[in-house]
């Protein structure tokens, strides 16, 4: 890896078929096995991989899902980050009366601005009262909570970034910055004549997620554990999303765009802004790329997926993950 890590991914489930995925990207990963829902599994994985930095990502991300799934949503998004700092706190031999050593563990945990939800005040900050509107942020925010719990009850090197949307050529195609770019793609290749999406007022705060895995490692290079905003203080609404991916396709995007009642949520999170000033003095994070750059990337990125395809990634875990 370029900053000379040795980089774990923890894999769940019988023949995961994101191992290929994960392979065509990152064939340097090694794999271990383990499950957010099992504390023994996270044990045995801290065991077995003794790792300097623990980096929480793991989570059900899609917040529609969470309303269908709401029970699993609150043992994976939020119990599941008990069961990580459990894991890291029975391995290292932390407890009440006995504090970390030098040399101790690392935690991050993957906040997430769907914790301000209904805004109170905008654009939010570390110190932003949350409202969270789904299941998933509801989950977020114990997980969040309890990061700065183990911090202070333990000592932990724990630090909770709470990241606004971060996208990149790699999103997850029912997120909608990719949804729209892939659709575009289609579209101008010939594959589909419309996007049927839910609401185009919703704003968010969109930004690359090179950027902001940068700014994770910064948190826990830092010299104390704390939590941070993580976001390009630039707002965007999804029709300036639309109207940007159709335009750098040449296309405009009222000749395809079809909204569709499927896609509206039950509750709404209609306008993120974040104040990443903490982040900015205090780890020296900027954003590189702004949301027009971001928006071409992914466009451009999916009209050369539909045109070239390459499909002979390994899809095995190597001989020495077990
Ligand atoms: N997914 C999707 N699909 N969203 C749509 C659509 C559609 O067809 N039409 C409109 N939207 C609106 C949603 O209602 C929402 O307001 C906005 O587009 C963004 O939706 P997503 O891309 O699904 O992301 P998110 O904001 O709900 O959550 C993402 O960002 C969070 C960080 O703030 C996820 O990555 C979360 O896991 C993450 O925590």
């Amino acid at each position: 890896m370029a900053q000379g890590y040795e980089v774990w991914g923890l894999v769940r489930g019988q023949a995961n078929p994101r191992v290929r995925q994960l392979r065509q990207v990152l064939g340097d990963v090694k794999l271990v096995r383990g499950d957010l829902l099992d504390q023994g599994s996270l044990i045995s994985a801290v065991e077995r991989v003794q790792p300097d930095e623990v980096y929480n990502l793991a989570a059900i991300s899609y917040v529609p899902m969470s309303w269908q799934q709401a029970e699993l949503t609150g043992e994976v998004t939020g119990l599941g980050v008990l069961r990580v700092l459990e894991a890291i706190r029975v391995c290292s031999g932390i407890s009440a009366s006995r504090s970390p050593g030098r040399g101790q563990i690392r935690f991050y945990q993957a906040s997430s601005s769907e914790m301000f939800g209904q805004v109170r005040e905008s654009p939010q900050t570390e110190v932003t009262p949350f409202h969270p509107r789904s299941p998933y942020g509801v989950g977020k925010a114990y997980g969040h909570f309890l990061t700065q719990n183990y911090r202070e009850s333990y000592g932990m090197f724990a630090a909770s970034g709470i990241l606004f949307n971060h996208e990149s050529p790699r999103r997850g195609v029912e997120f909608v910055t990719r949804k729209v770019s892939l659709g575009v793609a289609k579209i101008k290749l010939g594959y589909e004549r419309q996007i049927r999406l839910g609401n185009m007022g919703a704003s968010r705060d969109w930004g690359f997620a090179g950027d902001y895995v940068r700014a994770m490692y910064l948190m826990l290079a830092a010299s104390e554990p704390a939590d941070y905003v993580i976001g390009t203080g630039v707002t965007h609404s999804v029709e300036e999303l639309v109207s940007l991916a159709f335009e750098v396709a040449g296309l405009d995007w009222r000749d395809h765009v079809v909204t569709d009642a499927a896609f509206i949520r039950p509750a709404e999170v209609d306008r993120l802004c974040a104040d990443p000033a903490k982040a900015r003095e205090e780890l020296g994070w900027e954003p590189k790329i702004g949301f027009e750059e971001l928006i071409s990337m992914m466009v451009e990125a999916d009209l050369k997926l539909l045109s070239t395809s390459d499909h002979h990634a390994e899809d095995s875990f190597g001989p020495d993950s077990w």
